[in-house]
């Protein structure tokens, strides 16, 4: 059976460009393909931005809470934390000394970061052989990915075929990475690519007040209430259309088209339509983060899952090399 990883840091709250761009799509694949799917978070990873324990902490919990509360099923598949399964780190160590260091140096995500970062750690550095790590050490065939982050994938290829050459054993099983070229951009309050690095994201989970203020913050341009408006240049209307069905979207198109509707009103609409829309979700989502101790039971129970395949990688490897 095919088995397919993926996993998101926990260095934010989930956001819409999150859940539209990723986490929807992929439980909606785990729904729909048959095959094992094993969905992390990766807090080991957050810890090259994020210092502050509780802010990770929440940050774990509330990604958590996202995936289950959007239907993620952990009966038939896997959720658990990163840190959970400490055989990744050991065989962070094994991989990295098997990879070429210009093959580090010469990663744009790193080269990405370090010029946007003040802290350029040595852990950012190493970040690709920890992702080698979390997909090696459960024998994943396939990795749904983001164009970002093909890369990683081509140098954890890389660092496994060249481990089985060497010691001429299927140590490692070699994953193929998936990207949906339909994923679509999500933008934010700005008009930019969603991102918590823009400061412009729209969280669902935010109570009544607030989720209304940042939707009311959207930039809009200065055309008059009575004059027409354009559709497709306009955030409002693009995230209106993203979550809403043809009717609305039509009747929204028509209203913007005609004239004598105000930003003002759309944003109501979108307010709206968030809110009905995720009726189910958010209030799941706030259940399960007043009960932190039955998120933690759901990401202990998933790392007990995939603890017999971590330690027969981790014992092939050892083996292999000796120790
Ligand atoms: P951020 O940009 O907020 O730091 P991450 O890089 O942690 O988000 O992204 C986590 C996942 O969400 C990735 O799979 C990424 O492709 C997806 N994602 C993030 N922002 C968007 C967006 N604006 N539109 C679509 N997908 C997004
Ligand atoms: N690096 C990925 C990102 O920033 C997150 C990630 C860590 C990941 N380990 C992974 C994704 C393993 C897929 C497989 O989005």
């Amino acid at each position: 059976m095919t088995r397919y990883l993926t996993g998101i840091q926990s260095s934010g709250q989930p956001h819409l460009g999150n859940i539209l761009g990723a986490i929807e799509p992929a439980i909606r694949f785990s729904q729909h393909v048959s095959g094992e799917f094993m969905y992390f978070i990766a807090d080991f990873h957050s810890l090259t931005t994020i210092k502050d324990a509780e802010v990770r902490r929440q940050n774990t919990l509330s990604v958590a809470a996202c995936w289950l509360a959007f239907g993620f099923d952990t009966d038939k598949h896997t959720l658990f934390c990163q840190s959970h399964r400490p055989e990744v780190t050991e065989l962070t160590w094994y991989l990295g000394c098997f990879t070429p260091y210009p093959m580090l140096a010469n990663a744009h995500s790193f080269k990405d970061k370090s010029d946007r970062l003040a802290d350029v750690n040595a852990g950012l550095f190493y970040y690709p052989v920890l992702m080698a790590a979390d997909i090696l050490l459960y024998n994943i065939n396939v990795v749904p990915i983001g164009k970002d982050q093909v890369q990683h994938l081509e140098i954890a290829r890389d660092i496994a075929s060249s481990i089985n050459h060497i010691y001429q054993q299927d140590i490692f099983v070699l994953p193929e990475p998936s990207v949906d070229k339909n994923v679509m951009i999500i933008p934010g309050t700005d008009g930019q690519k969603m991102s918590k690095s823009y400061n412009n994201t729209i969280d669902i989970f935010q109570e009544e007040k607030p989720l209304r203020k940042t939707i009311m913050s959207i930039k809009t341009d200065s055309t008059p209430l009575e004059e027409p408006k354009d559709p497709d240049t306009c955030t409002v209307y693009k995230l209106f259309t993203l979550l809403a069905d043809e009717g609305q979207t039509a009747e929204m198109r028509n209203n913007y088209l005609q004239g004598n509707y105000g930003y003002g009103t759309a944003k109501q609409s979108l307010y709206e339509l968030i809110t009905s829309k995720f009726q189910q979700e958010r209030l799941l989502f706030h259940q399960l983060m007043a009960n932190p101790k039955k998120l933690d039971d759901i990401l202990k129970a998933g790392a007990l899952k995939a603890k017999p395949i971590a330690e027969a990688t981790l014992s092939r490897i050892k083996k292999a090399t000796g120790f």
